[in-house]
């Protein structure tokens, strides 16, 4: 297996069209907040020690603790509720920050999906070979693995193949070694079902950031941004809202990607391009196309 068939992509950080879709989100900012404010004492050591000079003379012992913990953050959630976007926009925001340089690595899907069980335990080795590669005194590297329940699946469930364990417990591994980088490497995972993951994975993960559908307040600020300029009038946009959340819809609304990527192309398909985009167009594309089911 060489690097082009591991990795869907590889992106280096900062990266503008990253940032620009980042910035699109709604609620990204507390998101990257979240994060940061978890991450920052792991991914700027140096200035921790720094700063513990600086104020107290000597490297305090807390900070071995601190610095004990494992880079690694767990995107959990529905499908389409912004975990891959979110994850490479929070990558990007975080170098910004730091002012330095970034290697975001996705791992494969494709790959998983031949379920060559024997080569899981390989992927994760060469993956995890590559993200130290990367690494480096000016430069953060993140893995990204991407719907982690196919790898880092709990082995306590009877019907996992002797491979399939070996690689979890491969991962782990990696997840441990890791830590002696201190800080020049981090481990985003997501997935749709956090009651399959691995119990040590969970037990690692710095950050569970759980994702869920937009409430009411997010579906207005999407609708709100995304149709600024076509002269819907504000009551036309809270019906929308009401119209796309779990009241009007059998206790479940509309996913994030229900509404950017299935409502809105759809209304403005059935407008271009004789007619301009209006409410009506808009509520009939909702009462057609439903919210997509949950994943369970
Ligand atoms: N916070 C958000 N604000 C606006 N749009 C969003 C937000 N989150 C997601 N989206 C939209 O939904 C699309 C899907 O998001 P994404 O692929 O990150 O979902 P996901 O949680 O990774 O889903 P899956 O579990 O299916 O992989 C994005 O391309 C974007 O258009
Ligand atoms: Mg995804």
């Amino acid at each position: 297996m060489n690097n082009s068939t591991i990795f869907d992509n590889i992106t280096e950080l900062p990266n503008a069209d990253v940032k620009r879709r980042a910035d699109a989100l709604v609620g990204f900012n507390k998101r990257f907040e979240r994060v940061h404010n978890n991450l920052k004492l792991l991914i700027d050591q140096e200035g921790l020690i720094e700063w513990s000079n600086k104020h107290h003379k000597v490297k305090l012992p807390v900070l071995e603790t601190i610095l004990d913990r494992y880079p690694l953050v767990l995107l959990a959630g529905d499908a389409g509720t912004g975990k891959t976007v979110s994850a490479e926009g929070i990558a990007d925001r975080m170098v910004r920050e730091l002012g330095k340089d970034g290697f975001f690595l996705k791992l494969s899907t494709r790959v998983r999906g031949e379920g060559l069980h024997g080569q899981m335990g390989n992927l994760v080795n060469n993956a995890f070979d590559r993200l130290k590669q990367e690494a480096g005194k000016k430069r953060i590297a993140f893995l990204f693995i991407d719907e982690a329940d196919a790898i880092a699946t709990t082995r306590s469930t009877h019907q996992m193949h002797q491979e399939e364990k070996a690689a979890v417990n491969t991962l782990i591994q990696k997840i441990d070694e890791i830590r002696s980088l201190n800080g020049r490497a981090i481990i985003f995972m997501s997935t749709n079902r956090l009651h399959f993951i691995d119990e040590a994975i969970i037990r690692r993960a710095a950050i569970i950031m759980e994702f869920e559908r937009p409430d009411e307040n997010e579906r207005k600020e999407l609708f709100t941004k995304t149709l600024d300029g076509t002269g819907i009038k504000d009551k036309e946009f809270d019906k929308l809202v009401e119209l796309t959340g779990p009241d009007k819809n059998n206790g479940l609304g509309y996913s994030f990607s229900d509404l950017t990527l299935k409502i809105l192309p759809e209304a403005v398909a059935e407008s271009f391009p004789n007619k301009p985009l209006s409410f009506e167009v808009l509520e009939n594309v909702i009462k057609r196309v439903k919210p997509s089911p949950q994943i369970i």
